[in-house]
């Protein structure tokens, strides 16, 4: 099991020093007969560190790994009494509005999101009455307090599929203003609707500038790999003279394992790197390496507090609580998206 983890986490990152090893073996082990102890299952985001990452099949304790649409339909079909849910607080709501039955847990619930703290429910409802009518679709990296007053909500996995075919000439898409200016240009290949945007950003993605630019153009063969949050002069600049693409982490993990290039430039979260290097260990990826402060306060460590505290007096540390009239109106925009496809 041990020998698994070590070569899966080497493959993910070129090696790591045997002293961090040390102490995050017991830890694995601590984690493993907890979950089982428990009946819990640990949900983990790319985005994650590596060792996060790690398939309980590969050695790991994470049962499932995936990106925010992939996680949300895990947690909605899990059996399990208990979700510990290793990504940030957004996402852990939508695990419990998603199967409410279940405790949802978070190792730190202070993992925020740039995006989901740039727009409240007061903001969608200001809209609303300026653009009468006109529907609102909200990206999941938001509250469900936002979520609540929205009409659909959109992953960056579907928020394409989902602009091009709702219904009417204009569209409210909130809060990420480069991912709007992304989707509006890729829209135009499919209709004229038009889009009508916040001013949100990523603070991680929004950092991809020039940065991206200048590894395209030391390495004209390399293929670009850029997420929808990524501004869109960068995603013009990057991609004038280089082959690549922009779109949702699905969409870039599923590029690299259809493409026959060798290498890549990865203009999204760091540990994504991470991922794709244990997906595609003979393929070479170049980053600026910029990481997403509130995913990196998710550690093992805390994950086995999480879990220690399951079923204990301080569990209420780590729980998702949202109150049940909450709960179902922000449901409903979400069901619609589960419904669209
Ligand atoms: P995904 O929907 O691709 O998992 O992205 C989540 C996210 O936080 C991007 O910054
Ligand atoms: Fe939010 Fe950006 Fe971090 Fe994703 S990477 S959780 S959008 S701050």
């Amino acid at each position: 099991m041990n020998k698994n983890f070590v070569s899966k986490l080497a493959s993910m990152t070129g090696g790591l020093s045997a002293g961090s090893m040390e102490h995050m073996l017991p830890v694995l082990e601590k984690i493993r007969s907890l979950k089982k102890e428990k009946n819990a299952v640990v949900l983990s985001h790319y985005y994650m560190p590596p060792e996060l990452q790690i398939l309980a099949s590969q050695g790991g304790i994470a049962d499932f790994v995936g990106d925010s649409l992939g996680l949300s339909i895990e947690a909605s079909k899990t059996k399990a009494d208990a979700i510990i849910f290793c990504g940030v607080e957004f996402m852990a709501e939508t695990a419990k509005i998603l199967n409410p039955q279940k405790k949802v847990l978070i190792p730190d619930p202070s993992a925020g999101c740039s995006l989901a703290s740039s727009i409240k429910a007061e903001d969608v409802k200001a809209l609303k009455a300026k653009y009468h009518g006109v529907p609102v679709m909200v990206y999941i990296n938001t509250y469900a307090e936002t979520k609540a007053e929205c009409d659909i909500c959109c992953t960056s996995r579907n928020a394409l599929n989902i602009a091009a075919s709702f219904p009417g000439k204009e569209l409210i898409f909130i809060p990420d203003k480069y991912m709007g200016m992304n989707l509006q240009k890729n829209l135009a290949n499919h209709s004229d609707k038009k889009l009508i945007l916040w001013n949100g950003a990523c603070e991680v993605h929004e950092q991809f500038s020039g940065n991206i630019s200048q590894l395209a153009t030391a390495n004209p063969t390399a293929e670009v790999l850029l997420h929808w949050e990524v501004p869109s002069r960068t995603v013009a600049s990057s991609l004038k003279n280089n082959k690549g693409m922009v779109g949702s982490t699905t969409d870039i993990i599923n590029y690299v394992g259809a493409s026959s290039g060798d290498t890549f430039i990865l203009g999204s979260e760091c540990d994504l790197g991470a991922a794709l290097m244990g997906l595609y260990p003979s393929k070479k990826f170049i980053t600026p390496c910029i990481v997403c402060p509130h995913m990196k306060k998710i550690t093992l460590y805390n994950t086995l507090k999480a879990l220690e505290a399951l079923h204990q007096e301080n569990e209420s540390l780590y729980r998702i609580n949202l109150e049940e009239q909450l709960l179902e109106r922000a449901y409903l925009p979400i069901r619609k998206m589960l419904d669209f496809a």
